[in-house]
C-alpha cells in the first residue's frame, strides 16, 4: 500500500562523500563497511516497520512520495571539514546587483506569520506537514527574510496570477523542487485553487491549471537533469548502481521545454550518491562504487558537466523561458547524521555569524556559480540565478525533524529526523517572495 519508507530522505545519503581524496577514502573504507551494514539494517528492520504503521492513509497524491534509491553504501562524514560562508560572495546578476542584493539580508520577526496553514491547504506532502503531524513550537513560522538594503514584499498570489495569465511555469528537479512547487501551490490557493490535470505514474511529476487564470504550473521530476538509469523497487531499494549519462540530458524536461514562460530549475544532492558514469558511449568511471573496478572520479565533473548542458541547451534552444537557476540547499543536522541520530531540534534562526555552510554545500554551490556566470558573462539571455542556500543555512529551525511522521513518539529511539526537507509553511516560502520579487525588479 503506502510507501512510507525513509527513502525521500535519501539525498541526504550521499550527503558524506564530500570529497575524493584517495587517503580520505582509504581511512573511511572500514568504517564504510560498517555504516553500510548500519544503514542495510536500520532501513530493514526500522522503516520496513514503519511501512506498517502508517496512521492515517494519506490521500492518493501521497503516493507521490519520491522512492529514493535507499541502498547507495554512504560512507561516514568527513572529517567535519567546512568553510565559513561568504556572505558578501553572494552574487545577483550585475543588473539585479544595481537595484539590491536580495539574498543578503537577516531573518526578522514577523507578526503577521504565514499566509496559509496545514487546514487551508490541501496539498502538503505528509511528511512536510509539521503542524499536522504534531510539531508543539510554531515560532518557526513568525519570521521573514529581510533583505539589506531593500524591501520584499510578501508575495502576492492576487499579482503573480495576474502577471501569470495565459503563462505556464515549470519547477524542474528533485523533492526539494516539489517541496518548493507545494509551497507555492499554497500561497497561491489563497486566491484560486489549482486543479490537477496530470500526475505521471509514480505521483512524481505534475501539472496543475488555475483555470480562471489560464495558468499552468508543472513539476518535473528529474533529480539529475541529465540522463539517469535509476534502478530502484517499489520501496525505493536499489538493486544497481545509478548509470549516469554525463552527455546527455533528460529528455523528460527537454521535451516539453518549449511549452514553459518560466523555469525554475535545480539540480544539487543527487550527484552525491553512487553512480556509474558514461561519456560519449563508453563507461568513464564511477563515484563512490566501492569494490568495482573502476576509476573513482569524484561527483564534481558530473555536476559540472551536467549543469554546462543544462545552460547549453538553454542558451542555444529558439524557445526562450525566464529561467531561475536556484543553488544547493543546506541540511541541518546535527550530533550526528541522517542515519546516526542526527536531529535539528532548534526553534530559531542563526545569526550570519553563527553558522558554516558545509564543506560538500560549498563546492556544490561553487561549481553552480561558476558555470552560472560562465553561461551568464557569454551570452544574453534570460538566466537569473536564485541563490537561495545562505539564507536558508540560517534556518536550522525550519525542517521537519522528527514531524515527517504523525505524532512521533516522544524519545522514540529511532525516529527518523529530517533535516534536509522544509515545513510547509515555513521558511521555503520566502524562496517565493524573492522569485516574485525578481520577477518586478
Ligand atoms: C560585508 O559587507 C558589509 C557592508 O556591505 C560589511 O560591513 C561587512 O563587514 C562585510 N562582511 C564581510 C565578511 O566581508
Ligand atoms: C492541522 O493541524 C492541527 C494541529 O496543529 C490538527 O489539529 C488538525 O487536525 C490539522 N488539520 C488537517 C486538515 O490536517
Ligand atoms: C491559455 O493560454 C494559452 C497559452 O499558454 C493560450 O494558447 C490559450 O489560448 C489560452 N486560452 C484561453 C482560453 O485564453
Ligand atoms: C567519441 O568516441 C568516438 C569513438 O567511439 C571517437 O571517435 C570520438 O572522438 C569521441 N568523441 C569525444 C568527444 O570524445
Ligand atoms: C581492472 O581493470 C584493469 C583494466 O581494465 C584490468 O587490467 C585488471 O585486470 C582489472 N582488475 C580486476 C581485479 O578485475
Ligand atoms: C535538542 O536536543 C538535545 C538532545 O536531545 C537537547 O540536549 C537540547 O536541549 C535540545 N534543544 C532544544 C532547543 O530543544
Ligand atoms: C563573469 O562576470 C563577472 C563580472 O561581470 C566576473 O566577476 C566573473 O568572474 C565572470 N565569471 C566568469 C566565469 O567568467
Amino acid at each position: 500500500m503506502v510507501k512510507e519508507t525513509k527513502s525521500d530522505l535519501n539525498p541526504l545519503f550521499a550527503q558524506k562523500h564530500s570529497h575524493h581524496h584517495v587517503h580520505v577514502f582509504l581511512k573511511l573504507a572500514v568504517s564504510c563497511l560498517l555504516v553500510g551494514l548500519a544503514i542495510r539494517l536500520l532501513f530493514f528492520t526500522d522503516s520496513f516497520s514503519l511501512s506498517s504503521v502508517v496512521h492515517n492513509p494519506p490521500p492518493l497524491a501521497a503516493n507521490a512520495i519520491v522512492q529514493l534509491p535507499i541502498l547507495s553504501f554512504p560512507s561516514p562524514p568527513p572529517p567535519s571539514p567546512s568553510l565559513h560562508f561568504p556572505p558578501n560572495q553572494t552574487q545577483t546578476s550585475p543588473r539585479d546587483a544595481e537595484k539590491c542584493d536580495l539574498f543578503v539580508g537577516d531573518w526578522v520577526p514577523d507578526p503577521n506569520g504565514p499566509m496559509y496553514t496545514n487546514e487551508s491547504c490541501r496539498v502538503i506532502e505528509d511528511h512536510q506537514n509539521c503542524m499536522r503531524n504534531g510539531r508543539p513550537d510554531s515560532g518557526y513560522l513568525y519570521w521573514r527574510w529581510n533583505p539589506r538594503g531593500c524591501q520584499l514584499p510578501k508575495f502576492s498570489p492576487k499579482k503573480f496570477l495576474d502577471m501569470m495569465r495565459d503563462k505556464s511555469w515549470a519547477f524542474i528537479g528533485d523533492s526539494i523542487s516539489r517541496n518548493h512547487v507545494q509551497s507555492l501551490l499554497c500561497i497561491l490557493s489563497q486566491v484560486e485553487a489549482a486543479d490537477e490535470v496530470y500526475h505521471d505514474e509514480e505521483y512524481r511529476s505534475k501539472i496543475w491549471k488555475f483555470p480562471s487564470h489560464n495558468f499552468t504550473l508543472s513539476v518535473i521530476w528529474a533529480p539529475f537533469l541529465i540522463k539517469a538509469d535509476i534502478f530502484e523497487d517499489m520501496n525505493g531499494v536499489s538493486s544497481s548502481e545509478i548509470q549516469l549519462y554525463l552527455d546527455t540530458l533528460d529528455d523528460k524536461w527537454t521535451n516539453q521545454y518549449k511549452n514553459f514562460d518560466y523555469v525554475v530549475i535545480a539540480g544539487g544532492k543527487w550527484f552525491l550518491k553512487t553512480a556509474i558514469y558514461h561519456e560519449n558511449n563508453t563507461l568513464t568511471g564511477c563515484h563512490n562504487c566501492h569494490g568495482k573496478n573502476l576509476t573513482e572520479v569524484g561527483f564534481e565533473h558530473a555536476y559540472r558537466k551536467a549543469l554546462q548542458q543544462v545552460f547549453d541547451f538553454m542558451t542555444h534552444s529558439e524557445h526562450k523561458a525566464v529561467v531561475f537557476f536556484r543553488t544547493t540547499t543546506p541540511d541541518h543536522f546535527e550530533n550526528g547524521e541522517w542515519f546516526s541520530g542526527g536531529y535539528c531540534n532548534r526553534t530559531v534562526p542563526f545569526k550570519e555569524d553563527q553558522v558554516e555552510v558545509s564543506y560538500v554545500d560549498s563546492i556544490i554551490r561553487g561549481i553552480e556559480l561558476e558555470e552560472f556566470h560562465k553561461t551568464k558573462n557569454s551570452s544574453a539571455n534570460n538566466l537569473k540565478l536564485l541563490d537561495t542556500t545562505g539564507l536558508s543555512l540560517l534556518r536550522p529551525d525550519g525542517h521537519p525533524g522528527p514531524y515527517r511522521q504523525f505524532h512521533p513518539k516522544p524519545n522514540a529511539k529511532k525516529v527518523q529526523n529530517d533535516c534536509l526537507h522544509w515545513c510547509l509553511p515555513g521558511p521555503i516560502d520566502s524562496w517565493n517572495d524573492i522569485v516574485l520579487q525578481m520577477l518586478t525588479m
